[in-house]
């Protein structure tokens, strides 16, 4: 068996074939903090502006560009052409009016929260014109074409269904990124849900998930044999999404979609073999009854209204709550408040007065008032690295604090997550209200300016926007794609 593995990697490593400087490098100096270095030197790395010339003509010339499209090989040459020049600050851009905050952006916030703004606007504008994606038809609900649309896996189900509803041209002429055309397609979709399979096929309290894993490896295996796509790419141009914990464990069902796929997942832990530069991290969204919480559609309080220097408030999951409870659980809690559940009710409901109760919509309330009234919240890993407390810290105007060891955040491709965030590794736990009160309040209001900035690439709409959630999945995975050639 290892040989047989050994045979799939070689033959996918001859198929898809690296860019000397991939994209991902030019966008954002790659997956390292420096980044601004590598933008001056990638002229020598390919042979695209060539191709640029000879496709741009073509498409510029000819408004019926639909007769004479360009091969999808040459459309991928020539958007990386497009993105290397801007990053270069060649291309003309316009790129700030472009984002949240129109003509009064503030360029020095831009350049704290993206990596590149202009490579990102032109990279996002090329998607827009030129990406297209195959979705499978194969495989029936509940493990296909379905998936959750509420609670902590919401994302699973929702990018199927906007993907999945996107109209036929030519009732949505522009921007449609799904094709029916193979042919067309610079990405193919495996439309699957992991969340959906663990529900079908496992029973508590067996520890066997092995089903879980023969279900991804059969769907791929259906796909490989009754369409060329797969085996010309060996998965290469082929993604899955899954914000299951076991989403990365179940893709190991394939041997391929584990080593080549573009695998777009909640549980982005490099330590499991999350690979930033070719698979997706994707934001965990908790849609307790399928919308964004309203509290979180307030305007978030300025910092003077914020007495408490940061919160937590969960279940102990995970090594990472087990550390963070031991240390901080009650030790401070005018400044500190950190809580293993017991969430001390806020709201003086009757009932809740009355009865002892606190129900579950009291406890929400509870809960985003105590982010409404702290400068950072504490987003611990839980029983696996991502969590839904990013996105609501986000939406709160709290500045989260990843603390992980391991984790690669969502579009960092893009995003300096050091703009509107703090990280902490998991051995500095003990240091936590330390590190944090060093922060000074300048920076505080710098990194919650940073976090208004990206709150609309961290919020689901339906239908998608420009610059949502889904789209910047889509975008993720565009950039994947972009950063090698199949050599055929
Ligand atoms: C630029 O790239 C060339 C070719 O890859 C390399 O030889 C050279 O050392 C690089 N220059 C810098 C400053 O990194
Ligand atoms: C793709 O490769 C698999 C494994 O070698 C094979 O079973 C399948 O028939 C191939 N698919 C096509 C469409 O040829
Ligand atoms: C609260 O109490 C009132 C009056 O007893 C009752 O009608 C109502 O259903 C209760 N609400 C909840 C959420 O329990
Ligand atoms: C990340 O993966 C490693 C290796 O499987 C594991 O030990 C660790 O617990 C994971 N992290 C979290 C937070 O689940």
């Amino acid at each position: 068996m290892p040989g047989a593995l050994a045979v799939h990697m070689a033959a996918a490593r001859l198929v898809a074939v690296a860019l000397s400087a991939g994209l991902l490098v030019v966008i954002g100096g790659g997956f390292s903090v420096s980044g601004a270095e590598e933008l001056t030197n990638t002229s020598s790395s390919s042979s695209a502006p060539q191709l640029l010339s000879t496709v741009l003509t073509t498409e510029s010339k000819d408004g019926s560009a639909r007769a004479r499209r360009p091969s999808v090989q040459k459309e991928l040459d020539a958007a990386r052409a497009k993105i290397r020049r801007a990053a270069r600050g060649k291309g003309g851009s316009t790129a700030p009016e472009w984002f949240h905050g129109g003509d009064n952006v503030d360029h020095a916030l831009l350049a704290r929260v993206y990596r590149n703004p202009a490579a990102f606007y032109r990279s996002y504008v090329e998607m827009e014109r030129r990406f297209k994606v195959y979705v499978y038809e194969e495989g029936e609900p509940p493990i296909a074409h379905a998936g959750p649309c509420k609670n902590i896996y919401t994302i699973e189900g929702r990018f199927i269904e906007q993907l999945e509803l996107m109209p036929p041209p030519p009732a949505a002429a522009t921007g449609v990124v799904r094709t029916w055309d193979p042919a067309r397609a610079h990405a193919f979709f495996l439309p699957f849900s992991v969340v959906e399979m663990v529900e079908f096929a496992y029973r508590r309290p067996s520890k066997d998930r092995t089903a879980i894993r023969s279900l991804v490896a059969d769907y791929v295996r259906v796909v490989a044999s009754r369409h060329p796509f797969w085996n010309r790419s060996a998965g290469a141009d082929h993604f899955m999404l899954s914000c299951h914990d076991w989403g990365p464990w179940a893709s190991r069902g394939h041997p391929e979609l584990y080593a080549n796929g573009i695998r777009a997942l909640c549980n982005a832990n490099t330590s499991e073999g999350f690979q930033p530069g070719k698979d997706v991290s994707i934001p965990e969204i908790n849609l307790y009854d399928g919308d964004t919480p309203r509290q979180l559609l307030e305007p978030a309080p300025g910092l003077s209204s914020r007495p408490y220097l940061a919160f937590f408030a969960g279940g102990r999951h995970g090594h990472v709550r087990d550390l963070l409870l031991q240390h901080w659980k009650g030790r401070d809690p005018d400044t500190f408040p950190v809580y293993e559940y017991d969430l001390p009710s806020t709201t003086t409901t009757r009932n809740s007065s009355t009865t002892g109760t606190h129900d579950g919509a009291d406890r929400q309330r509870d809960y985003f008032s105590y982010m409404h009234r702290a400068r950072f919240c504490l987003c611990p890993s839980g029983h696996e690295v991502a969590s839904p407390r990013v996105v609501e810290a986000i939406h709160a105007g709290c500045v989260p604090v990843l603390v992980s060891d391991g984790y690669a955040p969502p579009f960092a491709d893009v995003l300096r997550w050091e703009g509107f965030s703090v990280s902490v590794p998991v051995a500095d736990i003990p240091r936590l209200k330390e590190i944090l009160e060093s922060i000074p309040t300048a920076e505080v209001e710098r990194l919650r300016n940073g976090a208004r900035l990206v709150k609309q690439h961290f919020t689901l709409r339906q239908p998608p926007e420009r610059l949502d959630m889904f789209h910047m999945i889509l975008h993720s995975v565009w950039l994947r794609r972009l950063n090698f050639r199949l050599n055929r």
